[in-house]
């Protein structure tokens, strides 16, 4: 019987220390990290811009994602910004042709330092007078179930969203390069 409860105990301590690591991992993923601004320069005399804005996580996946877009757009002949959410950033992007918004996805959810950037600025693109931007979303995930888009559907809504992508282990770099490259072609 003692073995019994000893054994009970230990299951609910470990399973306490996996609650905690997965909250802290979780609020840690969704706090604004330092501005990290990168300009990969455009071809031609006035290229056209772009900036993709990404919450880092925590293994560098949605980084190394936000790197080959930009690449493929720069190799497409794109001007393109990268940055992460922050109150360092202008919440006025009226002067991109491309806006690419993204991050990984924990507990269901995009990080909260962008969705809040987000909500600052769509509603600003939905106003503007001139054409409006073309817009991607991105996540990145373990699962291939994307109920991260549909809680943001309110925030997107009346924009030029041209694609809402979830880079999965299956779906990774390449097709993140390939997509920045098409996405240069159909401006
Ligand atoms: C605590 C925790 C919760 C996660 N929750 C989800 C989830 O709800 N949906 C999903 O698709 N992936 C989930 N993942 C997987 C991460 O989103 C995935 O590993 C992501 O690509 C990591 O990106 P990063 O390296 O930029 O942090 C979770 C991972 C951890 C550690």
């Amino acid at each position: 019987m003692k073995y019994v409860l000893n054994g009970i105990g230990m299951l609910f301590g470990l399973v306490f220390v996996f609650m905690l690591i997965t909250v802290g991992v979780v609020s840690a993923a969704n706090k604004p990290k330092r501005e990290n601004e990168q300009i990969l320069p455009g071809k031609g005399d006035t290229p056209k811009k772009a900036i993709i804005i990404y919450q880092p996580g925590i293994t560098k996946v949605t980084t190394r994602i936000a790197q080959q877009l930009a690449a493929g757009l720069n190799e497409g002949g794109y001007e393109v910004t990268l940055n992460h959410p922050g109150k360092y950033l202008s919440t006025d992007l009226s002067g991109y042709d491309l806006i690419i918004l993204g991050s990984p996805t924990y507990a269901g959810q995009l990080a909260k330092a962008l969705t809040k950037y987000m909500e600052q600025v769509c509603p600003k693109l939905a106003k503007a007078p001139d054409k409006a931007p073309r817009l991607v979303l991105f996540a990145t995930g373990g699962l291939e179930q994307t109920e991260e888009f549909d809680r943001l559907t309110h925030i997107l809504s009346g924009l030029n969203v041209v694609r809402k992508i979830k880079f999965t282990p299956k779906k990774n770099e390449q097709i993140a390069y390939d997509l920045g490259i098409e996405l240069a072609k159909n401006d």
